[in-house]
Formats: structure tokens, C-alpha cells, sequence
């Protein structure tokens, strides 16, 4: 449990069953956190031996040109053929890779041995488009089976794919698009989402119209509203795959450890978004070690990430680390609460899932419509829960243990970022600690570790297999966001987070100390909202901080000043919400947008995001000395 109100007040001790923890794979933490930190590369080698590989390794870790460090140096290999081809040739073919329920009902399961084929035909159709290894291809979909293919199918090809969350806008998707340099673009015409039905491909036309580099789009047919399907340029997806070129076999292009497997962007402190960049080697090492251990994943388990595949939580926990563990695993499309607020719990129930892994914002949305929803339902099968993307409150904890988990099932709050690849700091089914192999800690400006019960950065000492490589196009941004803080003491990764160790050893996240802001889970920039409000013609200056929120943990409230001639009016409001939803996409739009004739600036002329803060909460504002008269 975390939370910044509540950390040094909350110490209620829940122990894991009995049950739980005499089967766990991990019996004693301490010896191995103990035995990585002596010899942390002979630690991840012996991880790296469970998987295939073409060629092993020369180097485990090349710390040469530090801090773009590289792992299992010189090694072939490719993610996809841990994940499927070498299932494929064991009794695992049988096994259900994925169970897959629409929102209006419709289901699809697949066996490994399905996945592995339906992924070898799509990576023969992206063949024929010309996709080849190093070739960026966008995907913007929904939650359906194909965006599992589609990711896999580039993976396999060596191709690395930037898959933009289905909830940005037209713009945002441009810039990805962009940003990437992608020629091919895989999307879906629409998703359902609530009963409804998000215009996805609509999106895609207006960002292509935008970003006009994309050559070839392919379009799986979903929800069958009407779109516009452009001669030479627009495919669908269920037609090429019934060509000939769509065979079921696809030789895996064998990569470089270090090659790119994924570029995600994600929001930073300024409103660019960057591409962080995984590869292939130490990223399928890392997310596969995790997920075992944290997790305690087992042959017979069905484990369900409600997360979105669009984010590191659904390429690392949903496609590749299930896959290559060879795991069964849910997918659901649409909102949790559709038809009815025990949508959730009703595919617990019928699917007999075991491990639920979602974020604190879906927990809070959920306990809303009160105990009676999980109440109705069987949710015996489950055993573990999990919590991840922003500090979950004690109260959503305890009615998550509760309600959910019965008191039965550990919670593991995990503790990671797009730029981790893999959880960090996360209890295994018997301590909270950082994962064996990290080494982290909790540091003042200086770079001096700070006692428990003390405020301080949250650093990582130590590079890990699944730590991004660079910024996409863009290394000195890497270098500069990422190691350059406390480059005196030497490569220490900055996390963006605060945090604070207890006296038991225990690391409570307080949450993000930079302009980053978590909404509802999701990461954006105050940057990135503020640049798209700007954009808009009536809006000289705009300054967005995120105020504490009870079900989304924080909410954004803007405050712009307008520009000459322009008059503040309630539509005017409503205009620039409107705007931002389409600039960069529904979950970036303020709850509150005040339309303001100053802002609080210092003297040097920076906003004082810290006095609206105070403000919108009605605190007092502090020591505003530095405050421009
Ligand atoms: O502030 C931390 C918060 O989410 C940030 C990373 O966001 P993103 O890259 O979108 O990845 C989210 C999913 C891995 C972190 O800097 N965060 C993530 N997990 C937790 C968390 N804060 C508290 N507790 C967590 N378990």
C-alpha cells in the first residue's frame, strides 16, 4: 500500500496464506536478492539460460559506453520464438495462449498453436507490403486478438512496432506516426466501447492526412460501421489474409539481442512524447523472470492483465511475458462496467480466473457501485491480485483484499514504468522489496540516501536487462532526462518518483516529482495538455497541474489566459475541451478549465504550478517570496 496522506499512519500487516507461500517458486527473497547483488551479471545469465537462444552470448552487460548500456552482447535470438515457436513443438501447442471476450458478448480462443499460426500468416502479409527487419510499423487498435498478432507478427520479422493507445487523437497519433517514420499502420475500423463504437479508422484518416508518410493501411473489420477505405493505400485485414501469400509458414528473423523490439511513446517533462525503446534480449529475459516470480504464474493458472495492450503494462504483461512463460490469458475489449458494474467479475467467474492484475483507478471506479456487484459472484478461483501505475490508497487496497481477494489472495502492488520494461519494486508472494537483481534507493538532492520516513528521489543504482535503451531518435534527450541528475556519483537511472522507505525496509511510492502527472493510470505530461492548449487560437499562456481526485488519483485542471480580443465565456470552455480531446485525445481533457487574466510566475517568469496547486485545493500557498509582484 502507498499513499501520500497515509504512509507513515498506515501499518497494518497482512501476511500472504500459508498456502500461497509454500508453493511459490520463490522461497527465500533475502538469499536471492543477496546472491544477484554479489554477482548481478552471473545473476541474469542464469535467468537468460531458461530461455532458446540462436547464438549465446559474449557479454552479459557492456557497460562501455555507459549509460547506453547493452545486454547479452553478441547473443541471437528473437522474442517471438520464446514466446511461440518453441511452444509450438511441445504438448504446449494444445495449450490455450489466449481466452478473448468482445463487449457485446462475442468470444475467440486460441490454442498456441492457433496464435502461432495466425501470427506467421499476418508476418507474411506485412512480408508482401515490404515490412522488413528495422522497419517501424504503427498499430492503433483496439483490445481484440489482432493487436496480439499484429504485434507479434512485426516482432517476428524483426520489425519493431509503436503501438499508439486507441485513446489518443488524431494529432497525437500523427506525431507518433511521425516521430517513428512509419509506412505501414495496422488499426481496426472501430471498438466498442460502453455499447458505442470508437471511430478508429476515422482517427487514423484525419492523422494520416496529417502525417501523410503512411503508405500502407491495414484494417481489421470489427464493429462494421461504414468507413472510408482509400483504393491503394487501405486493406482489410480479413481479405489479405485470405490470399495465397498468407501461408502458415514464416521462418522467425533471427535479431541481435540488442535489436529494437518495441518504440512506446510516453509523456515526459516536456510536451514532445518520447519513444522509448526496448529490445529484444533482456527485455524477454526480464518480463519473463518477473512475471514468474512476482506473480507465481503456474502451468494451470488463467491470469487476466486488464490493462491495454497499447501500454508497457499490456506489451510486458499481457503479450510477450504470459507467452513466453507459456500462460493462459485473458483478454476483455470493453469497459468494466458494461452492461452492468459486475462485467468483471461475471468473466472471473465464467473463465475461472486466478490471477487479476489492473490499476487502483479501476479498483476505485469499480467499489462505486458497492460490495453487492463482486458479492453475487463466484470469485473462488482467484489467488493472487494485482495493482499497478500509480499508488493505490488504503482503502481501495483493503476493499480489493477484501471484496475481491476474499482475504485470501496477496495483493502485489507493483511498482515500474514504460522505461523499466518490468517491474522494479514489487512484493513477491513473500516481501516487498525491490526485485532481485535492482538496486534501488531513496536519495536527497545531493545524492546522499535519506533514513526511513524520509521524502527523497527514487534512484536506481544499478543497469537491468529490461531497461530501455534510448530515446528514439533523440539519445541526448536519454542521457539527459534519464542519467545526468546525479552523474557525480555515477549512472544512476531517475525514476521521476518520490518515495520513502519505512523501518521495516518497505518502499511506499508517493508519486511523480516532475511535471509528469498520473490520470486515471494513465501518464501524461502537464506539457503535453498545456502545448495542445496553446494550439488553440484563443490561448496565449496555459499552466495544468493535477489536483487529487478519489477515483482518478489525480485530476487536471488548466488555467489559460487568453489572447487580446478573445472574451472568457462557458462555451469557450467547452470549445477548448473539445480541442484537447482532439489534439491529444478524451483523457487528457481538464475537469476544470479556468480562463484566467494572470498566472503565478517568478520572477525569472516560471509558473508556480505549486501556488495553483495550493489554490485549487484551498491550501495555503506557502512561501511565495519568489512570487513576481
Ligand atoms: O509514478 C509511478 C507510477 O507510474 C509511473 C510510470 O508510468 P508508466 O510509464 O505509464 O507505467 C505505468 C505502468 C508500469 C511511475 O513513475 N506507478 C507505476 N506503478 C506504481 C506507480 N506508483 C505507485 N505504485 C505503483 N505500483
Amino acid at each position: 500500500m502507498s499513499d501520500e496522506a497515509f504512509a507513515p499512519a498506515v501499518s497494518e500487516w497482512y501476511a500472504p496464506p500459508e498456502s500461497i507461500v509454500q508453493q511459490a517458486h520463490i522461497q527465500d527473497y533475502a538469499a536471492l536478492y543477496d546472491r544477484a547483488r554479489a554477482d548481478v551479471t552471473a545473476f541474469w545469465a542464469e535467468q537468460a539460460a531458461t530461455l532458446e537462444w540462436h547464438r549465446p552470448w559474449d557479454t552479459v552487460l557492456d557497460d562501455s559506453q555507459a549509460p547506453f548500456f547493452k545486454w547479452f552482447v553478441g547473443a541471437r535470438t528473437n522474442i517471438v520464438h520464446n514466446a511461440l515457436d518453441r511452444h509450438v513443438k511441445t504438448w504446449k501447442r494444445n495449450k490455450l495462449a489466449l481466452i478473448w471476450e468482445g463487449e457485446p458478448g462475442d468470444k475467440v480462443t486460441m490454442s498456441y498453436w492457433r496464435l502461432w499460426q495466425e501470427v506467421n500468416r499476418f508476418a507474411n502479409v506485412l512480408k508482401s507490403m515490404g515490412v522488413r527487419k528495422g522497419d517501424r510499423v504503427t498499430i492503433y487498435m483496439g483490445r481484440i486478438p489482432e493487436i496480439i498478432i499484429a504485434m507479434l507478427a512485426c516482432a517476428k520479422l524483426g520489425a519493431p512496432h509503436s503501438v499508439v493507445y486507441g485513446g489518443f487523437s488524431e494529432q497525437a497519433l500523427a506525431d507518433r506516426i511521425e516521430d517513428a517514420r512509419s509506412r505501414v499502420l495496422i488499426t481496426c475500423d472501430g471498438a466498442w466501447l460502453r455499447g458505442k463504437v470508437v471511430p478508429l479508422k476515422d482517427v487514423v484518416d484525419e492523422a494520416i492526412h496529417r502525417s501523410p508518410i503512411v503508405e500502407h493501411v491495414i484494417v481489421v473489420k470489427r464493429t462494421g460501421q461504414p468507413i472510408k477505405m482509400e483504393q491503394g493505400r487501405d486493406y482489410w485485414y480479413h481479405e489479405l489474409m485470405s490470399l495465397p501469400i498468407a501461408s502458415r509458414q514464416c521462418d522467425t528473423e533471427i535479431v541481435d539481442a540488442e535489436d529494437p523490439l518495441f518504440i512506446l511513446y510516453t509523456s515526459g517533462t516536456t510536451g514532445k512524447p518520447k519513444g522509448v525503446l526496448h529490445t529484444h534480449g533482456g527485455y524477454q529475459v526480464y518480463t519473463s523472470t518477473t512475471l514468474k516470480w512476482a506473480f507465481d504464474i503456474k502451468e494451470e493458472d488463467r491470469y487476466w492483465c486488464a490493462a491495454d495492450p497499447g501500454w508497457i503494462t499490456g506489451h510486458s504483461y499481457i503479450v510477450y511475458a504470459p507467452l513466453i512463460l507459456g500462460a493462459t490469458s485473458i483478454l476483455y475489449e470493453g469497459a468494466p462496467n458494461f452492461p452492468y458494474p459486475d462485467r468483471w467479475w461475471r468473466i472471473i467467474e465464467e473463465y475461472g480466473v486466478t490471477i487479476l492484475y489492473t490499476a487502483p483507478t479501476a479498483i476505485r471506479g469499480l467499489m462505486r457501485f458497492g460490495e453487492n456487484w463482486p458479492a453475487r459472484r463466484d470469485l473462488s478461483s482467484l489467488r493472487l491480485l494485482g495493482s499497478v501505475g500509480e499508488p493505490i490508497n488504503p482503502e481501495a487496497w483493503r476493499w480489493y483484499h477484501k471484496n475481491i481477494g476474499k482475504e485470501r489472495c496477496p495483493v502485489i502492488d507493483t511498482w515500474w514504468q514504460t522505461e523499466t520494461g518490468g517491474f522494479m519494486i514489487t512484493p513477491l508472494p513473500s516481501a516487498t522489496r525491490p526485485f532481485p537483481g535492482i538496486e534501488a534507493d531513496i536519495v536527497d538532492e545531493e545524492g546522499n540516501s535519506v533514513p526511513p520516513g524520509v521524502d527523497g528521489n527514487l534512484v536506481i543504482k544499478q543497469p537491468w536487462p529490461a531497461m530501455l535503451r534510448t530515446v528514439y531518435g533523440d539519445p541526448e534527450r536519454y542521457v539527459q532526462q534519464y542519467w545526468s541528475r546525479y552523474q557525480q556519483h555515477g549512472w544512476w537511472y531517475l525514476t521521476g518518483d518520490s518515495a520513502r522507505k519505512d523501518h521495516d525496509g518497505y518502499y511506499w511510492i508517493i508519486g511523480r516529482n516532475d511535471d509528469v502527472l498520473k490520470v486515471s493510470g494513465y501518464r501524461l505530461g502537464t506539457a503535453e495538455v498545456e502545448s495542445g492548449l496553446v494550439s488553440h487560437p484563443a490561448v496565449a499562456e496555459a499552466a495544468v497541474i493535477g489536483v487529487p481526485d478519489e477515483v482518478k488519483g489525480n485530476a487536471i485542471y488548466a488555467y489559460c489566459i487568453l489572447r487580446n480580443g478573445f472574451v472568457a465565456s462557458a462555451a469557450l470552455v467547452d470549445e477548448l475541451k473539445h480541442h484537447i480531446r482532439h489534439e491529444v485525445g478524451p483523457i487528457a481533457v481538464p475537469e476544470k478549465i479556468e480562463l484566467v487574466v494572470s498566472l503565478p510566475k517568478t520572477r525569472s517568469g516560471k509558473i508556480m504550478r505549486r501556488v495553483l496547486k495550493a489554490r485549487a485545493q484551498g491550501l495555503p500557498e506557502g512561501d511565495i517570496s519568489t512570487l513576481e509582484e
